[in-house]
């Protein structure tokens, strides 16, 4: 059995930068509220031009270029995303369009917040196998055109932000090296704790006036009941992969977890009794991501010096479904 091995993270985050400033003038919140109560400062989303498959493009060929490959040596791309920039064909195939590489093999992951590493799941079991020897794996999101952007939607659209990510991942012999273990778990009792209820595909037509009433075509949260499933849920499948390596708390160089809220991962680290050097946030400047907070969070440690070769990596996610997931790399 092959293991397989992060060898080039990049990421693209779009050039309009939205402030908690900019939010006070669209809705009834405030800088404070927002700071306090989820520590994002400002995030990213698209202007024109911009697109899941731009996007992810732009995030993969940084990822190709860090790992020193070109998009030929990649065999198989399993792309993460809630919506393709059509409702179909999926964005995986879109990108693969974009790096030119007919033929290959591009898998679609929705599975929300965990969906980065649920693709990365999949990729590596595939190298594992020995399948393929490299993986490109994508994380890309568009929120912030599904926004209720009046206060009544202030909850969520305070949170929600637009980016990509990207790793390559190759095969390796050495069975202590790269992606050590990874744990996808998903509980749908809680469908209707995080979603957006319109349109539905079983509806003839599926676009009618009838879902415009109401707010029924925006993205919805019970926010505290979301919040601690999230700090319970966090920790068990850290735990789980330590568990599954022999590995402790003590041994993690860096805990990246997804983005949801700077509350969240605070108390995620405690739970898991690690300290705050040991956790990376970037969510004050991205806010959530969904499936691209993983990658892009990487790549920016990387950029930081945070996240160095040799380091014991727990990745760890939380989100719609309800989904979690976590991954334990020796990067
Ligand atoms: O990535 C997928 C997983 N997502 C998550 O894990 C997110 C989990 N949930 C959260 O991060 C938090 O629950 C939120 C950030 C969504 C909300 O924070 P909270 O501390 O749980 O606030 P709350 O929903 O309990 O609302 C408290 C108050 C309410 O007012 P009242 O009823 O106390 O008068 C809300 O109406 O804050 C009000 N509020 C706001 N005020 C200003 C809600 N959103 C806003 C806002 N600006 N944007």
């Amino acid at each position: 059995m092959k293991n397989s091995k992060i060898v080039g993270v990049g990421h693209y985050l779009p050039e309009r930068i939205v402030t908690n400033q900019d939010l006070e003038k669209m809705m009834d919140t405030s800088d404070e509220w927002i700071r306090e109560r989820t520590g994002i400062r400002e995030r990213h989303w698209i202007t024109e031009g911009d697109t899941i498959a731009s996007m992810s493009h732009q995030a993969a060929l940084k990822a190709l270029e860090r790992a020193g490959m070109e998009a030929g040596d990649i065999e198989f791309i399993v792309f993460a995303t809630m919506m393709s920039d059509q409702i179909f064909p999926g964005g995986g195939c879109f990108l693969q369009q974009k790096l030119g590489l007919p033929g290959v093999p591009a898998m679609d992951v929705r599975n929300a917040c965990s969906g980065f590493l649920y693709a990365l799941a999949t990729a590596d079991k595939f190298i594992k196998t020995g399948t393929y020897k490299n993986a490109l794996v994508v994380g890309a999101e568009i929120q912030s055109t599904s926004l209720d952007l009046t206060t009544r939607g202030r909850d969520i659209a305070v949170l929600f932000a637009d980016g990509a990510g990207a790793a390559v991942l190759t095969a390796t012999d050495d069975p202590t090296d790269g992606i050590l273990t990874t744990h996808i778990h998903a509980d749908g009792n809680y469908t209707d704790k995080l979603r957006v209820e319109q349109p539905v595909v079983y509806h003839n037509p599926r676009l009618h006036p009838g879902i415009f009433e109401g707010d029924a075509i925006y993205p919805k949260m019970e926010g505290r009941y979301v919040f601690k499933h999230a700090v319970t849920k966090f920790p068990e499948v850290i735990n789980e992969a330590l568990e599954a390596t022999g590995y402790t708390t003590d041994d993690i160089d860096l805990l990246i977890p997804h983005q949801a809220n700077l509350r969240i991962t605070e108390a995620v680290g405690q739970r898991v009794g690690l300290p705050p050097e040991k956790v990376f946030s970037n969510i004050q400047t991205t806010g959530n991501t969904t499936a691209a907070s993983i990658p892009i969070a990487m790549s920016e440690a990387i950029e930081q010096g945070r996240l160095k070769k040799g380091d014991l990596l727990c990745l760890a996610a939380f989100g719609a479904g309800f989904t979690w997931a976590s991954a334990l790399v020796r990067f």
